[in-house]
């Protein structure tokens, strides 16, 4: 049975990474912060030598966008540093390296979907180290796979965002206040977590190296999400319309979000639905109906 070794493992992505390895026939160890800490070298290079995985699946990023601006260092090692010195163990020890990287290394400015043969452009400290990240463990060792993700929600919530995901902060919203402001200015494509684990495993056997495009079919506004939520939930709100500039961000963050799947589709073997029917999906596991 093959081992595959999953950092962050109960982060909002690795939960439903364990959970899809597991069934499709891997051994799956699982590693949370507390179990290994990414930036300590020493550490990992130990616990990647006595495991021997057969893949390092890394998830654990730094991820808050703001503090990022705060701590650099730390993004730095966490984000860039440390991957690529997994990226570098793993080479020596013959293990497959798989890394996720984000959205937030484009500007947004391009206006139609990225590629992955698009240039980068970060336009803050968290896109700059996941771009940094992406070019160390191209360095380090040729044999990675880098899979950019964008606007993820999943069943567990993400871990550095502290508490609701998009969509459950929405219905609790019109829950409690009965009206909502959305932006519909930014567009993205949100990605289930589930569909990404189920496009992984498949993905392994493949013979794919370097960085790769995973998201949902189509895109959408953040106003526009929020209309389906409501809309599929038969949730009665008033659902207002506001622009980038009525919810300032402290940080500059892309307004257009939206990547192509080149490889998966040019390889034949892209499984990532339209955003709306894995929003549907979503929907109905939350018995929201
Ligand atoms: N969330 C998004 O919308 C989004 C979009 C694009 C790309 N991504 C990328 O997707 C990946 C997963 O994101 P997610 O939403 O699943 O985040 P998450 O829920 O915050 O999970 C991240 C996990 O990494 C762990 N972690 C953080 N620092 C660590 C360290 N130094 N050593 C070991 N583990 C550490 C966290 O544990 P603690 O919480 O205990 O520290 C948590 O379990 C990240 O690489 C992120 O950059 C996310």
């Amino acid at each position: 049975m093959k081992k595959v070794l999953i950092t962050g493992a109960n982060g909002q992505l690795g939960s439903d990474l364990v959970l899809s390895f597991s069934q499709s026939g891997y051994e799956v160890i699982i590693r949370t912060h507390d179990d290994l800490d990414i930036g300590n070298f020493e550490d990992v290079e130990n616990q990647l030598n006595s495991i021997k995985p057969d893949v390092l699946i890394n998830t654990a990023a730094f991820h808050n966008v703001d503090q990022c601006e705060a701590e650099k260092d730390k993004a730095i090692l966490i984000n860039a540093e440390a991957p690529a010195y997994m990226a570098r163990i793993c080479k020596e020890l013959n293990i497959r390296f798989i890394h996720f990287s984000t959205d937030y290394v484009f500007d947004g400015y391009k206006n139609a979907p990225y590629t992955e043969a698009d240039i980068t452009a970060p336009l803050n400290v968290y896109g700059t180290t996941k771009m940094l990240g992406e070019q160390m463990i191209a360095t380090e060792n040729p044999d990675h796979l880098i899979i950019r993700i964008s606007a993820i929600y999943g069943q567990y919530p993400c871990r550095a965002k502290n508490g609701l995901n998009f969509i459950q902060l929405m219905l609790k919203l019109a829950r409690e206040k009965g009206e909502v402001k959305v932006v519909d200015d930014e567009i993205v494509s949100p990605t289930a977590t589930k569909n990404i684990a189920m496009q992984l495993p498949a993905l392994l056997d493949e013979n794919i190296n370097g960085i790769i495009h995973m998201t949902s079919e189509g895109s959408c506004s953040w106003h526009e999400f929020a209309r389906e939520i409501f809309d599929y939930t038969n949730t009665p709100v008033t659902l207002h319309t506001a622009s980038s500039d009525d919810f300032p961000a402290k940080t500059p963050r892309p307004k257009y979000s939206v990547l192509e799947n080149t490889l998966l589709k040019s390889r034949g073997i892209n499984k990532m639905m339209h955003w709306k029917d894995a929003l549907h999906n979503y929907l109905d596991e939350l018995n929201t109906k």
